[in-house]
């Protein structure tokens, strides 16, 4: 049975998924990370993927940019498709000076300015946090392979252009990493779903010293952390 956005059979998703904002990115992911990727989803041309990484079944699929169309996308993947494990992997904005362009983040929780969340939860702020267990899965990964992340708090905003000057200062005052647009509905969307998910990104530009990454940059950057995600899982 299909979703409304979705128009692949029950069984057409793996258990885990990665989820790129960027539905030609999922493509990227399928044709140069997966064997046997055969494409489950082209509504609206937000294409996902599914084949097998050494030799674990595994699923890609775009998002769209926001919360409220990744929070769609993700529902019906675990509601309607039995997906468990849901790895947004994307770009941020760093705030703190000390991250480089192409640092990776893991984000272990995000604070918000969006009122999904709000709306869901009755008014109470709801704290979004990553799979405990994801999470310290793919840290026993980098720290065996040596791999440097920064791990902590992002900033899931829906205002890209136009944030409020002072917003800043107070976020980089409680030491919150990065900017970026999805991972606080991502994880209450997981919860509701007793799913795990996990936001994994690459520094693409740094607010603080108004650097950013070319494109030829973005997609090295963008494919390392592929490759260390999907060691990670499959680990
Ligand atoms: N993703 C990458 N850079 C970003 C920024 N500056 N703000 C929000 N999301 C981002």
């Amino acid at each position: 049975m299909a979703t409304p956005h979705i128009n692949a059979p029950k069984d057409a998703f793996a258990a885990t998924c990665l989820l790129p904002g960027d539905p030609l990115r999922a493509k990227f992911i399928a044709e140069n990370f997966f064997d046997d990727a055969v494409c489950v989803n082209d509504v609206r041309n937000m294409l996902g993927y599914t084949g097998s990484y050494k030799g674990q079944p595994m699923s890609v699929m775009g998002t769209g940019m926001g919360m409220p169309s990744c929070v769609l996308y993700s529902t019906e993947l675990m509601e309607h498709y039995g997906v468990q494990r849901l790895v947004r992997v994307g770009s941020c904005g760093a705030i703190q000076a000390a991250l480089k362009l192409k640092d990776i983040v893991l984000a272990h929780s995000a604070s918000t300015d969006s009122s999904m969340n709000r709306l869901r939860f009755a008014g109470m702020d709801y704290s979004a946090a990553a799979s405990p267990r994801l999470l310290q899965k793919v840290l026993n990964h980098v720290d065996d392979k040596k791999i440097p992340v920064a791990v902590g708090q992002v900033f899931s905003t829906d205002n890209f252009y136009g944030a409020p000057d002072h917003q800043l200062a107070l976020l980089q005052e409680v030491g919150i990493l990065a900017v970026e647009m999805e991972a606080a509905g991502l994880y209450a969307a997981a919860a509701r779903f007793k799913a795990q998910a996990l936001t994994v990104l690459t520094v693409s530009d740094n607010l603080v010293t108004n650097t950013q990454l070319d494109s030829k940059e973005r997609e090295a950057g963008f494919s390392m952390m592929i490759e260390l995600t999907l060691n990670a899982l499959v680990s």
